[in-house]
């Protein structure tokens, strides 16, 4: 069953990540204002990381023999930029706190991901890092 909990969590991650890439491209079709251009390429690009995170998450679902969900997270709309960069902020590091427990999880079960464990652990702390960096780069534009 421990690796049955494993592989709902993950797909609960893959649903944030179908909820977050539409969401940054919802919210770059409503940026607008001075600096608009720049942040409206810098959330479609975040939207593109976001995408290459569900073929994260779908690859460690099949590892596991589960099946990748096509549901998707709720999104959290917003108006008026630094609405939008502040609400995907949180965001960020709301999916970074629910990953780290992802990890705890997997942890819990290492001994019987004997051929599995390092290939979800791996792309885990890959997504983890890209979504800290994210962040890191959705402070810079809101001037923190
Ligand atoms: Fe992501
Ligand atoms: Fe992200």
């Amino acid at each position: 069953m421990p690796k049955e909990k494993l592989i709902a969590l993950l797909n609960k991650g893959l649903e944030l990540e179908h909820a977050a890439r539409a969401q940054y491209l919802s919210h770059a079709k409503v940026v607008s204002g001075a600096n608009a251009e720049g942040i409206i390429a810098r959330l479609v690009e975040i939207a593109g990381d976001e995408q290459k995170h569900e073929g994260m998450f779908r690859d460690c679902i099949e590892i596991l023999g589960g099946v990748p969900s096509i549901k998707m997270a709720v999104g959290h709309p917003a108006t008026g930029t630094e609405q939008i960069l502040q609400v995907n902020l949180k965001d960020e590091h709301d999916a970074t706190d629910f990953y780290r427990n992802i990890l705890k999880e997997l942890d819990a079960i290492k001994a019987e991901l004997k051929y599995e464990y390092e290939y979800v652990e791996h792309k885990l702390r890959h997504v983890i890092i890209d979504e800290q960096e994210h962040a890191s780069e959705l402070k810079t534009l809101l001037g923190q």
